[in-house]
């Protein structure tokens, strides 16, 4: 299928690695020119090598901070500034720390949503012009499965994005007709966020090994983690007018993970 999105610009955050890494290079493989982002400069470097490696439009990295309010104007700034425009936004961020609720104190609070919501807020403001004026623009929110069901040692990532979701389905209704909002809610794939968040759970005593850890995190229908570019390909999809009907959903993408109907 032609996604029909060859010559459009994108910015995809925290896209250095795992799943924003996987949608920016989905995207560039249908001929997207793509801003990608991350804090260390290195892994961005080499993400941009391999994006490239597949893209057929044009890759930029820009460093930057997801915390930081001019950080994020900048990254908006840069893909307008060397694109002529933005069309499609991907925000992801990385994730919050893992633990029970006794073990979090106000300052992870905190932290959890100026990572999760206000870096959100904050990329939607500034984009919102710029989405508006193209043909067909999109937002899409990577988040978490932890929307539909609360996950165990996970009460930020459980209580926060919440927030992400609230804010995706407003958007879906006021930055209508001309721009779609959408959130993909991912279980488990293979990344470095599922890596630590075993090794966390090791230490905690949840899992008896590394090993076993990940086959309990597999533990679904599918008996398997996801692959990051099946998650990519989605955000591909939902960012083309090939889903131009889909608007102001959340989609679970999970193996069958969560328990709940809807
Ligand atoms: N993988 C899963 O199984 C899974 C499941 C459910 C939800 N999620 C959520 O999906 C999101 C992405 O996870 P992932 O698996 O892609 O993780 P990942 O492979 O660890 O990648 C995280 C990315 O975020 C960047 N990043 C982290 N903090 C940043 C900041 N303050 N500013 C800019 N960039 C930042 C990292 O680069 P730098 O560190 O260099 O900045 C990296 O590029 C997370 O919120 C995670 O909790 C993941």
């Amino acid at each position: 299928m032609d996604l029909q999105i060859d010559g459009n610009a994108a910015l995809v955050t925290a896209s250095s690695s795992g799943l924003g890494k996987a949608s920016a290079t989905a995207l560039a493989r249908e001929g997207v020119d793509v801003v990608i982002n991350g804090r260390d400069e290195d892994r961005l470097a080499a993400a941009r090598d391999e994006i490239a490696d597949v893209a057929t439009g044009e890759v930029i990295a820009q460093q930057g901070d997801l915390t930081d309010e001019d950080e994020i104007a900048a990254l908006v700034e840069t893909t307008v500034g060397e694109f002529g425009g933005l069309d499609h936004l991907v925000t992801s961020a990385g994730g919050p720390p893992s633990g029970p609720f006794l073990e979090t104190d106000d300052e992870d609070w905190y932290a959890a949503y100026d990572l999760l919501v206000m870096s959100v807020v904050r990329l939607a403001r500034e984009a919102e012009p710029h989405l508006q004026e193209g043909e067909g623009g999109t937002i899409v929110n990577i988040t978490s499965r932890s929307v539909k069901e609360a996950i165990d040692s996970l009460v930020l990532s459980n209580s926060v994005r919440m927030s992400v979701i609230g804010l995706e389905k407003t958007l879906s209704q006021e930055f209508a007709p001309d721009v779609r909002a959408n959130a993909v809610l991912p279980g488990p794939h293979e990344t470095a966020r599922i890596e630590e968040l075993v090794e966390q759970g090791v230490e905690r005593g949840e899992h008896d090994s590394y090993e076993q850890g990940i086959e309990d995190v597999a533990d679904n229908p599918l008996e398997r983690v996801g692959d990051p570019m099946e998650l990519g390909d989605t955000v591909a999809f939902l960012s083309s007018p090939r889903s131009g009907f889909i608007n102001g959903q959340s989609i679970v993408i999970d193996g069958g993970t969560t328990g709940a109907n809807l």
